[in-house]
């Protein structure tokens, strides 16, 4: 005790100390992350760490990253609305670019929808804003984080059901039927395994059960689709809530939610992710109105059927390959972390690029490499990729 009468702490923890011991673990069982540095504009190819190697690790699959017309709509809008927001929109950072591009949305989907940050906000922010402790939501077991955090986070009780079963969430269907609410949640297109659940047949067992849908299409907006407006729009399907974001296949950054006008106004009250967060930047704002235009004409039309047609050449040349025919992600099964990673950094000293992807992104024992493919990848660019894969894949 000091002469003021204050008890001297005694740290028996160092935190330091703590996260150390936590990341070594985390080497010794083959899951430490480190990102590898890009220089440029990331593309087909990506200078990677200094070096130039054909790029199957990107969401970018309209190839509309570096695509001059977003860029240039960026920078006009940089030039006249300066860099940031300034605030969360609901103070004072709702700007004309934000308002423009919930309009492009609209127009494009045909129902309203409203801006997020991310998609991870955006999931987040729709599953605590539409259930609480009163409800029920029907997760699929593959999930992505984004929309596993929305449940726990919700409070509402949460079932998980075997992926893309219907049979299996009717009967949880059955077995809880007393709630508030029952959302099903789950992506349209997954992330890791790159197949397309029957949207149609879900939402039909929706409706059977009087449940919401919530669907989660980030890797298929822009991607599939008439004018890229997805899987759903496509199966003609109109799901309670669409999330879609612009940081995959339109190229730019930020997230959407589209769903009924009652929703959507919800949404802006009681999504904390949107109230308590600053707004995305003017000039995101007007490249993703630029790529919607983009994705929605004939220029978009034309990558969404180069990009089917590098997804077939792929699975062709490996047929082992997971995901939809013609979707981009491709995933090869490996099983091991240690194999996966080894087997990624086999293909990048040999100027290929494809992500080992690792237990907690994949259930423990399904490591994969994941393999994306765009529409810009060009032929030689393939074949140099193919060869090189089919040389290395065990
Ligand atoms: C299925 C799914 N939903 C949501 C997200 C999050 O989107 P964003 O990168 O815009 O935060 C991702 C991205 O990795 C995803 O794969």
């Amino acid at each position: 005790m000091d002469s003021f009468g204050r008890v001297d702490i005694v740290a028996t923890v160092s935190l330091e100390a703590d996260a150390r011991t936590e990341l070594d673990e985390l080497v010794r069982v083959h899951r430490l992350r480190a990102p590898r540095i890009v220089d440029g504009r990331p593309g087909p190819a990506v200078v990677l760490d200094g070096a130039e190697v054909v790029n199957l690790a990107s969401n970018d699959y309209l190839s509309l990253s570096g695509d001059a017309r977003l860029v240039r709509a960026a920078q006009a809008s940089l030039e006249a609305d300066g860099v940031g927001a300034g605030a969360s929109r609901l103070i004072t950072g709702t700007h004309r670019q934000h308002v423009a591009l919930e309009a492009a949305l609209g127009d494009w989907l045909g129902r309203p929808a409203r801006l997020f940050n991310t998609g991870y906000a955006a999931n987040v922010g729709v599953l605590t804003a539409l259930a609480d402790a009163r409800d029920v939501i029907f997760s699929d077991e593959l999930n992505h984080a984004s929309l596993i955090d929305g449940c726990r986070l919700s409070r509402a009780r949460v079932v998980v059901i075997p992926h893309a079963d219907g049979g299996a969430l009717e009967a949880a269907l059955r077995a809880h039927p007393a709630a508030r609410r029952r959302l099903v949640v789950t992506e349209s297109l997954f992330s890791m395994d790159g197949d397309i659940v029957d949207v149609a047949a879900i939402h039909a067992i929706c409706a059977r059960h009087d449940a919401a849908l919530i669907l989660d299409e980030a890797h298929a907006i822009g991607a599939r689709g008439t004018e890229g407006r997805g899987v759903a729009a496509d199966a003609g399907v109109v799901p309670d809530v669409v999330i879609g974001t612009f940081g995959k296949a339109l190229g730019s950054f930020g997230a959407f939610a589209a769903s009924g006008p009652a929703i959507t106004e919800l949404l802006y009250n009681r999504a904390r992710m949107f109230v308590f967060s600053t707004a995305l930047p003017p000039s995101t704002a007007a490249a993703s109105t630029a790529a919607i235009a983009i994705v929605r004409g004939r220029d978009g039309d034309d990558r969404r059927r180069a990009l089917a047609a590098n997804a077939r050449q792929l699975r062709e040349a490996i047929p082992t390959l997971g995901g939809a025919r013609d979707g981009a992600i491709a995933p090869l099964h490996v099983g091991n972390d240690m194999a996966v990673m080894a087997l990624s950094e086999r293909l990048l000293a040999r100027g290929v690029f494809a992500q080992g992807i690792r237990p907690p992104t994949v259930p423990d024992g399904t490591a994969r490499l994941r393999i994306s493919v765009s529409s810009g990848h060009e032929p030689a660019q393939l074949q140099r990729a193919l060869a090189t894969l089919r040389e290395l894949v065990p």
